[in-house]
């Protein structure tokens, strides 16, 4: 399995493997910067790929950050491996994340701040908590306030091996994705509950210019305009499912 790396933003880059037999991309970002992060840690499995995706940009041993959305082996699975090659780094996630799931599992103790952001040299980041968005009580997004990146998990997931960035249309490939999905063994992949709409219109009043998604193209332009759409497709695909139910 190969690593692809494309920088898609100043000191941002998407380091991303694709898996054949899922038709799935998985992407990881490094922000670089005085103390650098990495959202989603990647597999277990897929560690050494990931390493050495990280390892083409800087020097691992200099992470600080190691942040990711929920519990789950493709955000956070090789988190103690990171924390094992990466001397400086803390594990950067929800409140919930820290108490309920995190704080169990890392070997590092997990860092939370609230409302609080993390001035990382350049940039900082705010670390907002999105329970059951995309999935998971611990779920959050994370929220690059200088160049106004939304590093935003599972949300616009895409199939296929494709451009590691896009300026047009992500939400209609994310809407046929969903679509299949939810007559597949994949179904409830993203649960609809009555906070749904108003997540993603609290993330919209952000108006980020590039969304970093785990699955499929990263999207730079209008942000809150995608976020709102998405918020449309959720309600007709995954409400109109539920209210048929
Ligand atoms: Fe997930
Ligand atoms: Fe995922």
């Amino acid at each position: 399995m190969s690593v692809k790396v494309s920088e898609i933003g100043s000191d941002l880059y998407r380091i991303s493997v694709f898996v054949s037999d899922f038709n799935l991309q998985f992407n990881h970002f490094l922000l670089v910067d005085d103390e650098p992060l990495l959202f989603h840690t990647g597999f277990e499995r897929l560690f050494p790929v990931v390493y050495e995706g990280v390892s083409k940009v800087m020097d691992p041993k200099r992470l600080r950050w190691i942040s990711f959305s929920h519990f789950e082996p493709d955000e956070c699975g090789s988190l103690n491996q990171w924390l094992a090659a990466s001397p400086k780094a803390e594990p950067l996630c929800s409140l919930v994340g820290s108490l309920v799931t995190v704080g169990n599992y890392a070997s590092r103790a997990p860092r939370c701040f609230g409302q609080d952001a993390v001035q990382t040299g350049k940039y900082r980041l705010r670390y907002i908590p999105t329970p059951h968005l995309p999935h998971g009580w611990d779920a959050g997004v994370l929220f690059e306030e200088t160049q106004k990146t939304l590093f935003c998990s599972d949300l616009f997931h895409q199939e296929g091996d494709v451009a590691a960035l896009s300026t047009s249309d992500i939400v209609g490939p994310a809407r046929e994705t969903l679509i299949r999905n939810e007559s597949s063994p994949f179904a409830g992949y993203v649960p609809y509950t009555h906070n749904t709409g108003k997540l993603l219109s609290s993330l919209a009043a952000l108006h980020p210019r590039t969304l970093a998604t785990m699955h499929g193209s990263s999207f730079q332009g209008d942000g809150a305009r995608a976020l709102e759409d998405l918020n449309i497709v959720f309600r007709e695909v995954l409400g109109g499912l539920a209210a048929a139910a």
